[in-house]
C-alpha cells in the first residue's frame, strides 16, 4: 500500500514538471514573439504594410525608436521625399510632435535652405525664387565665385533687387546689369530715378561725345528742340548752350594751363595775366611767352612757304577789351557787338593765349587766302587751333573769325583741329566731362 502511494506521487510530480516544463516554454515562446519589432511595431500602431515599409526604409535603431513611440504615418512621406535627410531622422520626428507639417520639416532641414537662411540678405518670401535660380542651370545666374556661400549671396542679392526693381515704371529686365552699374556709380539716387536715368540714356549712348551726367539737361534741350539730331543736342548742351550766354558766368579755370576755356560762360581778369612777351618783328602786341615762342616758328615757317603771318592783335588787358567792345556797342548795338566782340573779362586775349593773324575784319575775307589755307593746315604742328569755326555761332557765340588763333599746346592741338569741333565742344568732353572726373 505505502509503495503504491509513493509511485503516485511521483507520477503526480513528473506531471507537475512536465506541465511547468510546457507553461516555461510557452512563456519563453511568448516573450520572443512579444519581443519582435513586427509586434511591437504593430502594437505602437502600424498595419502590416506600414511595419514592412519601415523595416525597408529605416535602420534597425530607427525601427527602435519608432516602435517607441505612438504611430507617426507622417514620417512615411517625409523619408520619401528626395529633400529627406536621413541623419535628421530624430528631427523629423520632433517636428511633428511639435505639430509641424511635412512640407515645412523638409524644408527647415533642407541644407541648401538652412545655407540660404544663413546667408546675408535673405528674405523668407523670396525662399522659392532663390532656389529655383540655384536649381535651374539656365536662369542666368552664373557666378564666379568659387565658394557655395558667395554664389548664394549673389543670387539672394539679385533677386532681391529685382524684386525691388520689378516695381518700378519702366523697368527692363533685360538691362538689369546696365541699372545695377548705374546704381553703383550713384549711390544716392533712388532706384526709380535709375531706372527712367538709364532708359532715357540708352538713347543716347552710342552717340559721341555723350556725358550721362548731362542726361537731364539734353532731355530738355531736345524737348526745346525737337527737330535737333541727337549728336547736336549732345554737344550744344555739353558747350553750356543750354543756358542763354553770359548766364551764372564762372571765373575760368586756370589751372588748365594752356587749355584754359574763355567764353560767355568763363571769364578773367587782369590778375590772370600771364608773363608775357613783345611779338615784335612778329606783329603787333604781346603774347604768353610759350604761345609767343610758338607763334614766331610758325610765322618763320610759313615764310619759308612763302606765306606771310603777322599779329594784327594779340594781348589785351581788360580795359583794351572794354575800349573793344564799347567801341562796337556804340557803332553798331550791343546784340550785333556781342556776335563779334568779347565783353571785358570774357575774351581769350586777356590771358595772352589768342592772336588775331594779318586782318580781324570780316570783309576782308581773310577765309579766301593762301595765309588761311596755310594757318588751316599747319596751326596745330605749332600748337595753335582756328578758334571760332563757320557754322558754330549758336555755340561760340561768335561769328566765324577765320584770323582768330588759340594756342592751346602742340600735344592737343591736332586732336582738336581733326575732330572738327570747337573749343567748347572739345573741352566739355575731353577736358571737364564730369563722367571723367
Ligand atoms: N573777337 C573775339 C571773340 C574776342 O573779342 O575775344
Ligand atoms: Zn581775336
Amino acid at each position: 500500500m505505502a509503495r503504491k502511494k509513493k509511485k503516485k506521487t511521483f507520477k503526480a510530480i513528473v506531471i507537475l514538471v512536465v506541465l511547468a516544463l510546457i507553461a516555461a516554454g510557452g512563456y519563453i515562446g511568448w516573450k520572443k514573439y512579444t519581443a519582435r519589432i513586427e509586434y511591437r511595431l504593430g502594437k505602437a500602431g502600424y498595419n502590416k504594410e506600414e511595419t514592412e515599409a519601415i523595416k525597408e526604409m529605416f535602420s534597425e535603431e530607427q525601427q527602435e525608436i519608432l516602435a517607441n513611440l505612438r504611430a507617426v504615418p507622417e514620417i512615411f512621406g517625409i523619408a520619401r521625399d528626395e529633400r529627406y535627410q536621413e541623419d535628421r531622422f530624430v528631427d523629423y520626428l520632433s517636428g511633428i510632435a511639435e505639430g509641424k507639417d511635412a512640407e515645412t520639416l523638409l524644408t527647415d532641414f533642407d541644407p541648401l535652405v538652412i545655407a540660404l537662411r544663413d546667408t546675408e540678405g535673405y528674405k523668407e518670401e523670396n525662399l522659392q525664387l532663390y532656389m529655383q535660380a540655384i536649381r535651374d542651370p539656365d536662369s542666368g545666374y552664373i557666378s564666379s565665385a568659387s565658394d557655395f556661400r558667395l554664389y548664394y549671396a549673389e543670387i539672394v542679392y539679385r533677386i532681391n533687387r529685382q524684386l525691388e526693381y520689378s516695381k518700378l515704371e519702366g523697368y527692363d529686365p533685360a538691362i538689369y546689369e546696365t541699372y545695377e552699374t548705374y546704381t553703383a556709380k550713384h549711390q544716392d539716387m533712388a532706384l526709380q530715378e535709375v531706372v527712367t536715368h538709364v532708359n532715357t540714356a540708352l538713347k543716347y549712348k552710342d552717340e559721341p561725345y555723350f556725358i550721362d551726367a548731362y542726361l537731364d539737361r539734353y532731355e530738355t534741350y531736345r524737348t526745346a528742340n525737337p527737330d535737333a539730331a541727337l549728336y547736336d543736342v549732345i554737344l550744344a548742351v555739353n558747350a553750356g548752350i543750354d543756358k542763354p550766354f553770359y548766364t551764372d558766368a564762372q571765373h575760368a579755370d586756370m589751372s588748365k594751363g594752356y587749355l584754359v576755356l574763355v567764353n560767355k560762360y568763363y571769364y578773367v581778369n587782369d590778375n590772370d595775366k600771364p608773363e608775357t612777351v613783345e611779338l615784335g618783328y612778329y606783329g603787333v602786341g604781346e603774347m604768353e611767352v610759350t604761345a609767343a615762342e610758338h607763334f614766331r616758328h610758325m610765322v618763320d615757317a610759313a615764310a619759308a612757304d612763302g606765306i606771310y603771318l603777322r599779329s594784327v592783335n594779340a594781348y589785351r588787358t581788360e580795359a583794351i577789351q572794354n575800349l573793344f567792345y564799347t567801341g562796337y556797342v556804340s557803332e553798331a548795338g550791343r546784340a550785333a557787338a556781342d556776335t563779334y566782340s568779347a565783353r571785358p573779362g570774357h575774351s581769350e586775349h586777356q590771358v595772352g593765349l589768342a592772336v588775331d593773324i594779318n586782318t580781324a575784319s570780316i570783309s576782308k575775307h581773310f577765309e579766301n587766302t593762301a595765309q588761311y589755307a596755310w594757318l588751316v593746315e599747319h596751326c596745330a604742328e605749332y600748337g595753335f587751333i582756328l578758334r571760332y569755326l563757320p557754322g558754330k555761332q549758336y555755340i561760340t557765340g561768335y561769328v566765324y573769325e577765320p584770323w582768330h588763333y588759340r594756342y592751346v599746346g602742340v600735344e592737343y592741338a591736332k586732336d582738336i583741329m581733326d575732330s572738327g569741333l570747337t573749343f567748347e565742344e572739345w573741352y566739355a568732353f575731353y577736358v571737364a566731362n564730369p563722367d571723367l572726373q
